[in-house]
């Protein structure tokens, strides 16, 4: 294998961004297929720094064919995303679950099971059956551990925790516009260097730290996005994020801790001040209604009470049960003070889902040449305006093998790209003025938080703010210098303009109409 960090000429057949659950299954089925290829996985972070081990829930996939079927798992898709889905991928990524989950299984992925042997299936908000499988609430950990142990046990895979991809460099052949490598930074050398390759797989997650409350982890800041638009790739439908509805009102702010939708599917309750539940006012469903239906409820209910939040009642539900199936976020609300069995759990809607992203088809391919997008980071099509809980690590799974299909089978057809870029920062400064640019975070999430919430939305001056953000971090770098979080914010900044742009377009066609 190749030293990375020695050899001046780098080249790898495939580079993944991101060490997720797509990245790691894309990695794992598309290594054991080509042996021959060699593949890159480069993460910012150590590789387990994910919003995968985060999932609480689990995934969605029908295996009860006389209670449950497709057809069903179908619809409660389609109507969770509000008539934007797209009908032909939802089909694909819903028969395609219990083959994935399948594999799943084989790599050694444990899923409860009940006294019977059964799978203990969950119920989970807009689902009208329980489909969710689960490792107790710890189930996007369970599938992170096991695929991280694999990918380290294959010959072809190089898994580089600690390295930032920051930019795709592109060719135009054709009138075509070809990805030829990327420019990474290693974080412990401090050191820029540039990759070839000859294809790229982004699997780079979210944005939710665009927002004041978010569940996502501080990594989730566009980065897949921004790059992916520079490289001139479409993105779509970014104006769909989708808030949770159960985050934390406790504890930690960034990120909130998520208090899992099967909590309300295991049966409790959404209250106010007054102890009343209040979400039949809203949708018959009432505890059980898709997040974006329960998460304007409460926003609803937040502003005509002028209160921070509302709180989850499970103290009517069985203490042992609960704590068997919740052991972790028993043990956090325990920290912090809060006895489920006997407290109100405080809770608030915080951004939790990216729906829309790098507009991708049913084989991940975005409209750059050989550059993939999977994962979070991708518009599929299969969530619409809201995602139906546990529909995303499913949708991971489904379009990571599809893309690994499609690489085994065209990748002869992508050579290298004789050109060797050098970067223009080789060497970054010592100092990486965090502390500057988390002041300017915490702006521009007031920003986008106050723009996304708001009813009258003004577009145009919020563009302006941003830029006037963008001017200030320009301030906080030398002229011919760039500093990591300089380049992290900038990402933040140009998916911000992306959503409101997008938001922006929503609303014209809304008035069209
Ligand atoms: C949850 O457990 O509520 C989160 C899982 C998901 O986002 O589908």
């Amino acid at each position: 294998m190749q030293d990375l960090n020695q050899n001046s000429k780098l080249k790898t057949d495939i580079l993944i961004v991101g060490s997720g659950i797509s990245g790691l299954f894309f990695a794992m089925k598309t290594a054991k297929k080509r042996p021959d290829l060699s593949i890159v996985i480069m993460t910012k972070e150590n590789a387990q720094n994910t919003n995968t081990q985060l999932a609480q829930g689990g995934i969605a996939v029908v295996t009860d064919y006389i209670k449950d079927s497709f057809e069903q798992h179908i619809k409660d898709t389609l109507q969770s995303g509000d008539g934007l889905c797209d009908l032909e991928i939802v089909d694909m990524v819903v028969k395609q679950a219990p083959e994935r989950l399948k594999e799943l299984v084989e790599i050694g992925t444990s899923f409860d099971k009940n006294e019977k042997g059964e799978w203990n299936l969950g119920l989970e908000g807009g689902h009208s059956q329980h489909r969710i499988l689960h490792h107790k609430d710890s189930s996007g950990l369970e599938i992170e551990k096991k695929l991280l142990k694999i990918i380290k046990e294959l010959p072809n895979i190089e898994l580089l925790e600690n390295h930032m991809v920051l930019d795709i460099s592109t060719e135009i052949k054709k009138n075509k516009t070809i990805c030829t490598g990327a420019f990474f930074y290693h974080k412990k050398r401090n050191t820029i260097k540039y990759i070839r390759t000859r294809t790229i797989m982004l699997c780079t997650g979210g944005c939710g730290q665009l927002f004041e409350n978010t569940t996502n982890p501080k990594i989730a800041t566009g980065d897949g996005i921004a790059m992916a638009a520079r490289t001139g790739a479409t993105i779509s439908d970014m104006e769909y994020i989708q808030f949770h509805p159960t985050a934390l009102a406790a504890g930690e702010k960034n990120p909130m801790f998520l208090i899992s939708e099967a909590v309300r599917g295991f049966g409790a309750h959404i209250v106010n001040e007054d102890g009343k539940r209040f979400l039949f006012k809203y949708d018959a469903r009432a505890e059980l209604a898709t997040r974006d239906v329960v998460s304007n409820a409460i926003n609803r209910e937040l502003q005509s009470s002028s209160k921070n939040h509302v709180y989850l009642d499970c103290r009517h539900l069985d203490r042992n049960a609960f704590y068997n199936q919740f052991p972790v976020i028993t043990a956090h609300c325990n920290q912090l003070g809060i006895k489920p069995e006997k407290d109100l759990i405080p809770i608030v809607p915080a951004a939790h889902y990216q729906c829309g992203g790098i507009k991708v088809d049913k084989n991940g391919t975005t409209t750059v040449q050989n550059l993939y997008a999977v994962g979070e980071c991708a518009r599929t099509g299969l969530h619409g305006k809201n995602r139906l809980a546990s529909n995303s690590l499913l949708e991971a799974l489904v379009f990571a093998h599809q893309a690994s299909e499609n690489v085994v089978k065209t990748i002869s057809k992508f050579k290298f790209s004789s050109k060797i870029l050098v970067p223009k920062f080789p060497k970054l400064p010592q100092l990486n003025d965090y502390y500057a640019f988390d002041i300017l975070k915490k702006e521009l999430q007031q920003l986008v938080t106050a723009f996304y919430t708001s009813e009258n939305r003004n577009a145009d001056l919020v563009s302006e703010q941003i830029k006037a953000l963008n001017d200030s971090a320009l301030s906080l770098i030398k002229p011919h210098e760039i500093t990591i979080p300089f380049i992290e914010f900038s990402n933040m900044l140009t998916t911000s303009l992306i959503i409101i742009m997008q938001c922006k377009a929503e609303k014209k066609e809304m008035c069209k109409g």
